[in-house]
């Protein structure tokens, strides 16, 4: 049976879910497949970080080149979160010939053409189906299942944070600031919530969708953004009365050629498909016009669901090994 090495980047979340998940189905994995995936090496800032986050101490590296050196590394999995230095290691990662998988929406939004080049350049397969919507396989069916469509309209649900927050607020009636309070004390909002709640990490998700709906690059810079920081009790209420409900929408359509994008907080019938969408539940809602409406829905965060995305395109790249 063919061995394929991999080196993870990072030990957090999403990296230790997809070591998890490779041991978990290890069996099941190589059977269908018929080739072993062993993790060879783990990158961390230090040893002393490598042992508080249990990374098995013969795996564990702090020396990046001995990864990008290492010609037995076929595919470099990078969770290390963060933009510039993540990108430049993919980079490298990529030009030498080595796949990539990566979870991280922030480093691949702001970089998508450099990192397509690279793995053009090297010959090698850059995928990243945990950046958008966690476990929902929805850039995989995009890009193949759905290829034969043009993409009308792409919209979706894809902040769990924010999500968890406006659902809060609508179930219980509760002031925003009491609800992100208690979201964080319950793990489900990061310590700083900034990237979340300001909509800048929906901007980053949004403009891998436009890239893979519509084959146009636009910088999440670039996409119109307001967050939920301004959703009031009232507006909540006012919602409710009227039949309708608050979502952080990430939107992208194009109309006579021309692209509109944007990520806000949209009022949506309670009858609409996203409308239904609760907690930290993620959704992506296309239209193309061969298929017409579509929707993937299922769980956009956490160490599981990221990490089975993150292994089925490990397993697509050993695939083809
Ligand atoms: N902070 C992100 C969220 C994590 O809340 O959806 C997954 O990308």
């Amino acid at each position: 049976m063919k061995e394929i090495n991999i080196a993870l980047l990072g030990f957090g979340t999403v990296g230790k879910g997809a070591y998890d998940i490779l041991s978990m189905n290890k069996e099941l994995i190589e059977k269908r497949i018929n080739r072993s995936i062993n993790v060879e090496k783990v990158f961390v800032r230090s040893m002393e970080r490598a042992k508080e986050l249990g990374v098995p101490e013969a795996l564990a590296t702090t020396d990046i080149n001995d990864i990008l050196d290492n010609v037995f590394i076929d595919i470099v999995v990078e969770a290390m979160g963060g933009t510039d230095y993540p990108a430049d290691i993919m980079e490298k990662a990529l030009l030498s010939g080595k796949s990539v998988v990566t979870p991280n929406k922030a480093a691949l939004a702001a970089n998508f053409a450099r990192l397509k080049d690279a793995a053009a350049k090297g010959n090698a397969s850059l995928r990243f189906e945990a950046s958008v919507g966690g476990g929902i396989p929805a850039l995989t069916a995009i890009q193949e299942a759905l290829a034969g469509n043009q993409f009308t309209e792409v919209m979706g649900i894809v902040n769990g944070t924010t999500n968890y927050i406006l659902t809060k607020m609508t179930e219980e009636g509760l002031p925003y600031e009491e609800v992100l309070k208690d979201a964080q004390d319950k793990g489900f909002a990061e310590a700083d919530p900034t990237a979340d709640v300001e909509g800048i990490d929906a901007a980053n998700k949004l403009s891998i969708l436009i890239a893979l709906c519509f084959d146009e690059y636009i910088s999440p810079e670039d996409i119109p953004r307001e967050g939920i920081t301004g959703v009031t009790a009232a507006d909540i209420e006012a919602a409710t009365v009227a039949g309708q409900k608050i979502k952080l929408i990430a939107k992208a359509a194009k109309k006579d050629g021309k692209m509109e994008c944007s990520v806000k907080p949209t009022l949506l019938p309670v009858s609409h498909p996203l409308a239904g969408v609760s907690n930290e539940f993620n959704a992506i809602y296309v239209t193309g016009n061969a298929v017409g409406e579509l929707m993937f829905y299922g769980r956009g965060a956490g160490a599981l669901p990221t990490g089975s995305a993150v292994v089925g395109d490990i397993i697509a790249i050993a695939k083809t090994l």
